[in-house]
């Protein structure tokens, strides 16, 4: 269809999570990018399809009070932020009615109480990130960071407010770093994490051996920074560490008296100060009591597990990841926890219901799956009659599916739903729903 480039003023009513403001224009959709819902714009036809425009935003010409200048200079450019020109508390109102209107639309359910969104700092909270790092002669030298919005190149940033000073302030020295290598061609990426006392691991994965000369240069940046890094030759298994101070990562939960430890790769939640809220308000949710038998799936390194075995008699903690689950045995070993086990296992086996481990009785379910979420664990579980389950979603429409499923078919009510603002100015939301028997 032809792109009519005529500006016009288009009053914008809504919002997607991508940061899309959206408008309707002789009744159709028109998506501007950095439109806010209430403000009147000027705007220019880049895109015609056959049930939606989208316009590109020439200037604001009746801004609304939530709109605010973006804390990074980088925003619009660097795809890893989506709602910085919303101040926060917009954004969440935006998540939350991203979250029931998706329950209601996928899963036919309406939560009988919404929880309060559990909110923490909006900047420097992300501890752990993948970086990609590209050279690009064209540009002088060599890239970290995240890839664009528009496109698959990556953003040219010296610095990141979101994630972690430890990390997001390194940006520019880690560019020079790798400069400064022969093998500054061979880096893809840099894993990234930092634990509760402020010690930074960064992993280089490098797809050739390493000259002597590039590991005294990065082991020097290590002793100058104060920080780990460790090399990846290959996967996962191949982490080592190359320099920097000795011992393991570790975060906490001193409400609990439980420190986990952690490798740089493992999976740990992106904001320590909702993670330390957000455990309490699960179990909280959970009811437990002294005799009670929890499972525990998606257990990863025990971040719930081990404050469930604090309140409760049992629990089961299941994790596909053979090398977290076994830092999740030491973790409770180290701390004297003796009321956990634990068992490796797929939860998207269609097999699962059949798994000698499934058939004990629990009063008790988290789970916490990945983005697909927990289909399979769902039919396992769902026809068993336990009281209360407790799902923690990264993903709506998943959490929906699920949903629908546990109350339309097994006969669960959804008792309660809320979001937890894990990772400020991103289109990503994380919620908490419990769902009780009949
Ligand atoms: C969102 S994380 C939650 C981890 C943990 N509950 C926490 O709070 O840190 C999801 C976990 O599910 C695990 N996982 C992903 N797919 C799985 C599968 N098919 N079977 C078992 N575990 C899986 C991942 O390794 C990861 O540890």
């Amino acid at each position: 269809m032809k792109i009519d480039r005529t500006p016009f003023e288009l009053r914008i009513d809504d919002l997607t999570l991508d940061g899309q403001g959206v408008g309707r224009r002789e009744g159709k959709a028109c998506f501007v990018d950095g439109a806010l819902p209430g403000e009147l714009v000027y705007v220019e036809q880049t895109g015609r399809k056959h049930n939606f425009d989208t316009a590109r935003l020439n200037a604001v010409l009746e801004p609304v009070p939530e709109r605010v200048d973006p804390p990074c200079q980088w925003f619009g450019v660097c795809g890893g932020c989506k709602l910085m020109h919303a101040d926060v508390g917009f954004q969440r109102r935006l998540k939350e009615k991203n979250l029931f209107e998706t329950l209601s639309r996928i899963g036919r359910v309406t939560p009988e109480r919404r929880l309060d969104p559990l909110v923490g700092e909006s900047q420097g909270y992300r501890r752990t990130a993948r970086l990609g790092v590209k050279y690009v002669a064209k540009k002088g030298g060599t890239l970290v960071g995240f890839r664009e919005r528009a496109g698959r190149y990556l953003a040219d940033m010296w610095d990141c407010r979101v994630l972690h000073p430890a990390i997001g302030q390194r940006i520019r020295a880690l560019r020079q770093l790798i400069d400064g290598l022969d093998a500054r061609e061979r880096i893809p990426q840099i894993e990234a994490a930092v634990d509760d006392a402020g010690t930074a691991a960064f992993v280089f994965r490098h797809l050739q051996p390493l000259s002597d000369a590039d590991q005294q240069r990065l082991a020097a940046f290590a002793e100058v920074e104060g920080l780990q890094i460790h090399l990846q030759p290959g996967g996962p298994a191949t982490v080592h560490q190359l320099a920097g101070p000795e011992g393991s990562l570790r975060y906490g939960h001193p409400e609990f008296g439980v420190t986990v430890e952690f490798g740089p790769l493992d999976f740990i939640q992106v904001h320590s100060e909702i993670n330390r809220r957000m455990v309490p308000q699960a179990l909280d949710l959970l009811s437990l009591e002294p005799g009670h038998r929890v499972l525990d799936l998606f257990c990863g390194l025990g971040n719930f597990t081990l404050p469930l075995a604090r309140s409760a008699g049992e629990v089961l903690g299941v994790e596909g990841d053979a090398r977290m689950l076994e830092r999740a045995r030491a973790n409770a070993e180290n701390q004297d926890i003796r009321n956990t086990r634990y068992v490796c296992a797929n939860l998207e086996d269609a097999e699962l219901a059949r798994m000698p481990w499934l058939q004990d009785p629990f009063d008790r379910v988290l789970l916490d799956p990945p983005r697909t979420g927990a289909a399979a664990a769902i039919e396992a579980l769902g026809a068993r009659g336990i009281p209360r389950l407790l799902y923690v979603s990264c993903n709506p429409a998943t959490l929906a599916r699920d949903a629908e499923r546990l109350v339309h078919h097994y006969g669960y009510r959804l008792e309660a739903a809320g979001i937890m603002d894990m990772f400020p100015h991103t289109a990503h939301v994380e919620s908490m729903a419990l769902f009780v028997e009949g």
